[in-house]
């Protein structure tokens, strides 16, 4: 994957202004919520009963902070986001058992979640800068499926 300076430096400022704190959870809870099949692999994570219950669970909250840190570790080797990544999809592969197309869901989320939170700042550059990047952790994600 080659990246222009333009992508690079919009991949950096969209990260350097996150609200971990704020946007991993958004993101993670409406994943859940809007394909609620991805709830499966939540069972330990108690109660997923319906949205407000997803939202206020502590567990989800805690878990989608630590998926964008998880992505912070893209951001900093964007040149190798495939060795980077090597480990955690062997893990959601042979341990986790989670189906890859669901990568690509809660990247939409993230994508739907960061996009309302910067407004205008979303720009068409900025979009396809993030939606790039994204597309590469999807794909990295999902190499050692077999
Ligand atoms: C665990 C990142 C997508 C389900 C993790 C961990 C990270 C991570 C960093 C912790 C690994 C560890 O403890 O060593 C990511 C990233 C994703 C992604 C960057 C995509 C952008 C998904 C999706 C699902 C999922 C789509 C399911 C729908 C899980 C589960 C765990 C986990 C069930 C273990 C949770 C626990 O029991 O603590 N993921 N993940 N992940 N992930 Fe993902």
């Amino acid at each position: 994957v080659k990246w222009t300076e333009q992508e690079r430096t919009s991949i950096t400022s969209i990260f350097s202004s996150l609200d971990y704190d704020d946007i991993g959870p958004k993101a993670l809870s409406r994943c859940l919520i809007v394909y609620p099949w991805t709830q499966r692999y939540f069972g330990s994570f108690g109660n997923l009963y319906n949205a407000e219950a997803i939202k206020t669970n502590p567990a989800i909250a805690a878990h989608g902070i630590k998926v964008l840190h998880g992505l912070d570790r893209a951001v900093k080797n964007m040149d190798d986001i495939k060795g980077t990544y090597a480990e955690l999809s062997i893990l959601h592969s042979e341990k986790l058992h989670v189906d890859p197309d669901n990568f690509r869901l809660l990247a939409d989320c993230l994508t739907i979640v960061i996009a309302a939170k910067m407004g205008n700042g979303f720009t068409p550059d900025i979009q396809s800068a993030f939606q790039k990047f994204l597309a590469v952790v999807v794909s990295a994600l999902g190499r050692q499926y077999h």
